[in-house]
């Protein structure tokens, strides 16, 4: 991220109890739909996984899962009910423009993150998870587009919205199972009511 304004997702990180910041802290449609399709034994990443709904549904389904995250607090709350569930993450504290990718995973998940970095670096990041990722292994991502603007109470945030259909560019060589065009409406706890606009893609490598 490169505005200095707390996003609004840190005090909600840094709430004790329940995961309850995106999605009521339930796997997100695609990691629910796709990832019990992968065979196990299976390694997942979840790049940005926030508090970590999506990396504990992997683990708690059997994943061997790495996650990392920006966010201090996210980390915490993540090995913290991570903990309590008797999971095993390795999640860890990271910038994902810095991460090392030496491994190869049959999974990588990165929802709603990359446009909260620069275009020229999240381009980069796409190229590393594809080079990552094992063959017959999945991406899921899922990002948002300027087909919405930037809500007032987050500007400075979305540094990288993505061009209608730019994300399903980069997958034109994999095999496309699902992709998403999307637009909604919400509003955050205090802010205005805002919308956003959206792609996802869930892709395989050939
Ligand atoms: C909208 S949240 C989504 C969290 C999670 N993927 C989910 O779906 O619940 C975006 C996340 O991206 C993280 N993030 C933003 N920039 C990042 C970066 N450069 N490296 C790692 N994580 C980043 C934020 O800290 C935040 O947790």
């Amino acid at each position: 991220m490169e505005s200095s304004k707390k996003p609004f997702w840190e005090e909600s990180y840094k709430r004790k109890g329940k995961l309850d910041t995106f999605g009521g802290g339930k796997p997100s449609k695609d990691v629910a739909t796709f990832a019990p399709k992968i065979k196990l034994p299976a390694k997942a990443l979840d790049l940005g996984c926030g508090e970590g709904r999506n990396a504990l549904y992997l683990a708690g389904f059997g994943f061997e899962t790495s996650a990392l995250d920006i966010s201090v607090s996210g980390i915490q709350k993540l090995n913290t009910v991570a903990g309590e569930l008797r999971l095993n993450i390795n999640a860890v504290v990271c910038d994902m423009r810095q991460y090392t990718f030496n491994k190869t995973f049959d999974l990588i998940v990165c929802e709603g993150c990359l446009h909260l970095i620069k275009h020229e670096e999240w381009s980069k990041i796409i190229l590393k998870m594809k080079n990552s990722t094992a063959s017959g292994g999945y991406n899921l991502v899922g990002v948002f587009t300027d087909e919405a603007p930037e809500p007032e109470d987050q500007r400075g945030l979305m540094v990288g919205l993505f061009k209608e259909g730019e994300l399903f560019s980069y997958y034109q060589d994999w095999q496309v199972i699902d992709s998403r065009t999307y637009a909604f409406e919400h509003t955050h706890p205090n802010g205005p009511t805002h919308k956003h606009a959206g792609n996802n893609i869930v892709a395989r490598k050939p």
